[in-house]
């Protein structure tokens, strides 16, 4: 049984009357944009039941500041991934790195449980999970200067022009982002949209206080293991960008 309801406070809940049509953004008029859609997709037995018992690792959202070394028992290196998905790259990079903590962000429920099943079949204690607008998140819970590195892959292209606001990597959360790392911290990004790895990489070179680790992009990090949407990105013809800043 679940016993919490695990969507974001915030969710917004579609009945037939209100659920917009495919990719259509969700927001009205002063709400926050949001980077995201909450899809309905369907939650497995297996994902509910690992949601059921993998409570112990799920972070609630609050509005102060995390006791990292606290959640995870332990003082280590800590790097965010936001937007995990179905959590693939999250639990393979946990796995090689088992001396550092990760923290997966995540608004999508059937992710949540594909990332607690895998966590949960493969033993692994260094991720902890929050399902919430990863923008608050970082606002409210994650302390200045406390990261070793930031991960967001492929996170929504949102290719239309319009709905280029709704895009995570902007001005502002790239400076949010910095100053959540300790200094020497990185930022790493992937996308398989050409015109969105051009985006990230001049928002990132505009932030005084990331430094690029590369000459332009970078060559794919070996710990970032190939994803779902990658492949899907790959399969429909389209290349692969990294590109890995840290803060100076
Ligand atoms: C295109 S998918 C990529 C998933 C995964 N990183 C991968 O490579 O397969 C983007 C994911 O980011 C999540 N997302 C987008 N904006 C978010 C936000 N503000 N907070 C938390 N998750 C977010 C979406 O729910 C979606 O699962």
């Amino acid at each position: 049984m679940i016993k919490t309801q695990t969507l974001p406070a915030d969710a917004v809940l579609h009945t037939p009357a209100n659920t917009p049509s495919k990719n259509e953004p969700t927001n009205r008029p002063h709400q926050p944009i949001r980077s995201y859609v909450l899809r309905q997709g369907r939650l497995s037995p297996a994902q509910a039941r690992a949601i059921d018992e993998g409570q112990s690792l799920v972070i609630p959202h609050a509005s102060g500041l995390l006791d990292i070394d606290g959640v995870f028992g332990r003082h280590a290196p800590t790097a965010v991934e936001i937007g995990f998905g179905m959590g693939h790259a999250t639990a393979d990079i946990a796995a090689l790195r088992t001396d550092e903590n990760f923290i997966g962000i995540e608004v999508h429920t059937p992710g949540v449980g594909s990332l607690l099943k895998m966590l949960a079949e493969r033993q692994l204690t260094n991720v902890r999970v929050i399902q919430h607008d990863a923008v608050e998140v970082m606002t409210s819970m994650i302390a200045d200067g406390s990261l070793a590195g930031v991960h967001v892959f492929f996170p929504d292209p949102w290719p239309k022009k319009r709905h280029h606001k709704r895009r995570l990597i902007q001005p502002a959360f790239a400076k949010l982002l910095a100053q959540k790392l300790q200094p020497g911290g990185y930022i790493h990004c992937a996308t398989d949209w050409q015109e969105y790895a051009e985006h990230m990489l001049d928002v990132l070179n505009q932030e005084s206080l990331l430094v690029n680790t590369a000459t332009g992009f970078a060559t794919r990090p070996a710990y970032r293991t190939e994803s779902n949407f990658e492949r899907r990105g790959l399969k429909l013809g389209h290349g692969v960008w990294d590109v890995v800043f840290r803060r100076a």
